[in-house]
Formats: C-alpha cells, structure tokens, sequence
C-alpha cells in the first residue's frame, strides 16, 4: 500500500471531502455566569463567543474525531478503508499513548495505514495539512485522512474567568489525496516558532518550569491573555504578511480568510492589519468558542454546509498559539 512507484512522485495534492462534529451539549455565557463572576455582555465584547459546546463526560478526542469522519462518509459517500496515513491534530489526546490517530485507524478497520498525532495547539490543523501535502505530492502516500479535534474543556478550569469564558470542543476533517492534476490545492505554505514564549500558553502536568520560566503542573491550560493577546497581533500579523508575499498575492486576491478562531477582537486586529475585511473572513468563534485546533476545519465547514465557499477560490488559513508557533497555507479549494 505504501510502494513508492515512479510515477506517483511528484504528483499533487488535493482535497476531497470535509467533514465536522461538535458535541450535544452547549455551555452559553449566561451558564457561565453562574459559574465565575463574569457576564454575557464583557465576554462578547472581549471576545465575540457566545456559546461553545462541550463533550459529555466520557466522551474524548477520538470520539469526536470518529463522528467528524463519519459526518465526511455520509455527505461524500467515500471510502476511508484505503486510507494510507491518519494525521490527528490535537492538545487533548485521549491518553498520551496510544495516539488518538490509532483509534481512528482502528475505529475505521483500516489495515495498512500508518497513524500518528500531531501537538501544535491551535497552529495543529494547519501543520498536518502542510504535512499531509509533502507526503502526498512526494509519492509516499495516495490518501490521508486529517483531523483537527480537540476536547479542551477536560483542561479548562472552570474557576479561572479569563480562561475559562475562552474554549470549547469539536473536531473537523479533511480528505487529501494525490492527483496526476497538475493544479494541487496547496498553493504555499509558512510557518514561525518562538518557543522563548512558550510559558505564556500552556499545560503542564509534568515539568514545573518552561526554559527559565516556573510553571503551574495542574493539567489545566494557563495563559497570560494580554501577552498572548499582543503576541498574535503583532507577531501572527507579520506571518500572515509573510505568506502573502512568499506567494506574491495580497488580500485581494485572496477569497477567504480563516485564521484560528482564537477570539474576535483578535481576528478584527489582524484583518486590520493584513489588509482583508472581516466581509471576507470565516470564523467559528461565536458559535464554537476557540476550539484549537478544531477552529479552522470547523469555520470551513460551516461556509461549505452555508455554500459561502465556491469551487476554485483562493483561501489563507492561519493557525497560531501555544508554543508559540503559526502555522499558514494558501490552498485552492477543490470541493
Ligand atoms: N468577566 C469579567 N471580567 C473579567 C473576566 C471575565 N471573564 N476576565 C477578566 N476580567 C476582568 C479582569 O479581572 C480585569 O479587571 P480589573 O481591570 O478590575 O483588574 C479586566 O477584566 C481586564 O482584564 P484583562 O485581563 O486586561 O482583560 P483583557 O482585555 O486582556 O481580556 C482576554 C482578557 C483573555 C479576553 C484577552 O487578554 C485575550 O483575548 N487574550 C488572548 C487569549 C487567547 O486568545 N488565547 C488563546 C490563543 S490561541
């Protein structure tokens, strides 16, 4: 299944189905009220959510990452058993071993597929995609199947107001495959780290410190909300800049923008900056909150379902946050 032969190398990569999940259960700002001191009014001005939805008590990662699959089988009536490579994004692993991916592989009784997880917080989605697209365009793999899941609430503390307004679960996939077309979807891709920022965003329930930094080991998420506020301002800005130039387009040859739904007061400061109006803007924060790396998979999901998103047009999506990393690509969407 994974022979490389001559002829597939350097074939293309493109997409092939979408699919979403978010679980039942909704948390709204006015549930919240009655668990912080914090109002409907502060956090919509903060940060555009209003609700976010929550994964039931035993309900995981993988789980999420199943329905999200099977929602992509039922609407494209595909075949996932010849999947050759699983790649899950995702901070909220069932466990840390075995990889959620595996459950995936297992879940969908596929035999020769190779499965892994991929940590990059809220930049995941689009690193695997990057990923999945060398993978594929060099001949290793004909058809990875990627998903973005992540169940944040089990490591939200729901004491902690400037946190815990912030996150919500849900899952969202694509199907990538290789193609003798000679357009491929992934137009560019560019990607930063700062790791000597890494203490601003985190969950530890191992190390005490980052680099220097003395660090809390609860297994909670713990962030400094004002230096990652301005780090994604100014810095993610720059990188989305950075993109467009390397692929020599500007905002206005861009269809859609979709940046990770980390907050809407974010997403205004970065349109503001990049050049692009929020007209041309996806998000799945309001209904969602920030879902890590779910957020952009599921903003795609929602124009697709909404048919906002057309055959053939030019979309940037940009994930950044813990690490601190960010992640681009430029794709063309082929659906
Ligand atoms: N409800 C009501 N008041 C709140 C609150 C809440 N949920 N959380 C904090 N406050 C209060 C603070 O205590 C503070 O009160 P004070 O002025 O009396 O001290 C005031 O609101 C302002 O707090 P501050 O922390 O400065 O708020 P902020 O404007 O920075 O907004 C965030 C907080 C978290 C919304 C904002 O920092 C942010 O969006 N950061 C980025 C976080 C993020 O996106 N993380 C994920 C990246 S992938």
């Amino acid at each position: 299944m994974n022979d490389i032969n001559r002829s597939d190398i350097r074939s293309n990569a493109v997409i092939t189905a979408i699919g979403s999940y978010v679980p039942e259960r909704i948390l709204t700002n006015a549930d919240l009220e009655k668990l912080v001191d914090t109002n409907d009014e502060w956090i919509v001005q903060r940060t555009g959510i209003k609700e976010r939805h929550i994964a039931a008590v035993h309900q995981f990662t993988s789980h999420l990452c199943f329905e999200a699959v099977h929602n992509m089988i039922e609407r494209y009536n595909i075949t996932v058993t010849d999947i050759d490579y699983i790649i899950v994004a995702t901070s909220t692993p069932d466990a840390v071993f075995p990889s959620v991916a595996s459950q995936v592989q297992s879940h969908l009784g596929i035999e020769n597929c190779g499965a892994v997880d991929l940590q990059a917080a809220c930049a995941g989605f689009t690193a695997a995609i990057q990923l999945a697209n060398g993978l594929l365009v060099s001949g290793a793999y004909r058809k990875i199947l990627v998903v973005g899941a992540e169940t944040l609430s089990k490591i939200t503390d729901y004491s902690d107001r400037t946190t815990c307004i912030l996150f919500g679960d849900g899952a969202g996939a694509f199907l990538m495959e290789s193609s003798d077309d000679d357009r491929g979807n992934v137009l560019s891709m560019y990607s930063k780290t700062d790791g000597s920022r890494g203490h601003q965003l985190y969950r530890s329930s191992l190390a005490s410190a980052i680099g220097d930094h003395a660090i809390h080991t609860n297994g909670m998420i713990v962030q400094n909300g004002r230096e990652v506020y301005r780090w994604a301002v100014s810095h993610v800005a720059e990188g989305v800049k950075q993109l467009m130039e390397r692929s020599r387009l500007s905002a206005a040859d861009i269809n859609w923008f979709i940046p990770h739904s980390a907050n809407m007061r974010i997403i205004e400061a970065l349109c503001e900056r990049t050049g692009f109006s929020l007209d041309q803007t996806l998000s799945s924060i309001k209904l969602f909150g920030n879902t890590s790396a779910a957020s952009i998979p599921l903003a795609i999901d929602e124009a697709v379902k909404a048919g906002t998103i057309k055959h053939d047009q030019i979309m940037l999506l940009y994930g950044f946050g813990g690490g601190l990393t960010q992640s681009g690509i430029i794709i063309r969407w082929s659906l």
